[in-house]
Order: C-alpha cells, then sequence, then structure tokens
C-alpha cells in the first residue's frame, strides 16, 4: 500500500476520530477516571488476558466468559425478538446455539456490561487482520429492552472502542438493517456507511 494511502487511512479513521472527540476519551486523556470512580483492573489476568476493564459502584465492564452465555441468551432473545426486529427464535436452545456458534469462533472477542451484576449491554463480535489494519467486527451488540435510550449502548460502545483501540485495533465493522433506531445509534457514534458494499444472499 503506498505511504500517501496509509496515511491517508489513518488520518481519516473513523474509531480514531470518534475517540478523539469523544466525551470519555477526554476523562482518559486528563487522567480524571478516578475522580469519577471508575478503575482499570491491570491485574484482573487470566492466562495473560485481561479480563476485567472497568467497574466503579454502579457498572462493570468486562470480558465475556462462558459463564455469561446463559443471561446473554435470555437477553438476546428478548431483545430480538421485540420491535423493531421481531426475529422468531423457536426456542432459547436455538438462540443460545447461535450465540455458542459465534462464541466458539477462534477469533471472538466479546464484552459486557453489568449493572447491579444484572448484563444489561452486550457486544459480541470478531477480530480481523485486514490490509487496512486490525479490525473487530461486531455480531451482535444489544442493550436490554427496559434500559434502552438512556446511553447505555453509546457508554458500552465507548468502552469497546476505548479496549480494542488500546490492544491495536483501528476500525469496527458491522451489519444492521436500515432505517431502524440502530442505524442512527451507529451514526450518532461515529459510524458511515459503505456504499461501496452490498449485502449478497442466494437461498437453496
Ligand atoms: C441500538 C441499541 C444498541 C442502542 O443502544 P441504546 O442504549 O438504546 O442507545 P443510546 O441511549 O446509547 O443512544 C441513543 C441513540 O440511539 C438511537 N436509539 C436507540 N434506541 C432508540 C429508540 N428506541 N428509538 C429511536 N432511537 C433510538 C437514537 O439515535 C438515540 O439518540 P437520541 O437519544 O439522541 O435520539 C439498543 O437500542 C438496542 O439494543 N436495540 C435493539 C437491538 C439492536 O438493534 N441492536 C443493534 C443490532 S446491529
Amino acid at each position: 500500500m503506498p505511504i500517501k494511502t496509509i496515511k491517508d487511512h489513518f488520518s481519516s479513521n473513523p474509531l480514531k476520530n470518534h475517540f478523539e472527540s469523544n466525551v470519555l476519551m477526554e476523562h482518559f486523556k486528563n487522567n480524571s477516571l478516578k475522580n469519577h470512580g471508575i478503575y482499570f483492573f491491570n491485574d484482573n489476568m487470566e492466562n495473560g488476558v485481561l479480563n476485567q476493564f472497568y467497574s466503579s459502584s454502579n457498572f462493570e465492564f468486562r470480558r465475556f466468559s462462558w459463564d455469561d452465555l446463559d443471561e446473554c441468551t435470555q437477553l438476546f432473545k428478548s431483545v430480538f425478538s421485540a420491535d423493531p426486529w421481531y426475529d422468531e427464535w423457536t426456542s432459547l436452545d436455538q438462540a443460545r446455539n447461535y450465540l455458542k456458534e459465534l462464541i466458539g469462533n477462534p477469533v471472538f472477542e466479546g464484552f459486557i456490561y453489568c449493572e447491579n451484576s444484572n448484563i444489561v449491554a452486550v457486544c459480541l463480535g470478531h477480530r480481523r487482520s485486514g490490509w487496512m489494519g486490525n479490525e473487530f467486527f461486531i455480531d451482535e451488540f444489544f442493550v436490554e429492552n427496559n434500559k434502552q435510550s438512556e446511553g447505555i449502548g453509546t457508554k458500552t460502545l465507548d468502552l469497546v472502542g476505548k479496549v480494542l483501540f488500546d490492544m491495536g485495533y483501528t476500525r469496527l465493522t458491522l451489519l444492521t438493517n436500515k432505517s431502524i433506531p440502530a442505524e442512527s445509534f451507529y451514526l450518532k457514534n461515529g459510524f458511515y456507511t459503505n456504499e461501496k458494499r452490498t449485502v449478497m444472499v442466494k437461498e437453496f
């Protein structure tokens, strides 16, 4: 790749721009996290992997673990069975199998946002190495029905981005439906639509 293209890519990177303009990042830059009751857990390691990222008296942000599967499945099924998705998961087992497949991906990475020890937001995805840099593809992102539109999705996405950015990831990518609240949510959070891309499906 020519040097100019590399420079253009990094200078126009949506993730970087988003964090640079983001209020939360200002807190990180100003080292004022402790004033807000948020702590970074450097010592919470398992097999060399950091598991808990941020915590305060009212929330916890951590890496997904298999122990979260059942609670995440319940949440996933109730969120996507509701407006505007109306997905028709026939059983909890079917939804659990779907999530198990995502989690079984060797490049899987997941994040959990909890309030009062209950999971209220989930981000499940996978890492991708590409010629444009390390990218994180969000397979599923959801906030508990009763907690939507309260800023939790924005906060979770900020924390996911912060952790991934620190790990050397420069892009977030995802697929979503047009003209639903999720589309405006992502646009508001610094994503743009790649007009050159299309989704293609062949059914048998
Ligand atoms: C989309 C979602 C993740 C956003 O998280 P959230 O915590 O509800 O969103 P936030 O409160 O942080 O952000 C609010 C913004 O998101 C959009 N939004 C979220 N929920 C909305 C709703 N029910 N109606 C209209 N806009 C909504 C709006 O742009 C809103 O901005 P505004 O408050 O200035 O109008 C969450 O609503 C959700 O889980 N929805 C159902 C599952 C889903 O669609 N997931 C994404 C699939 S790719």
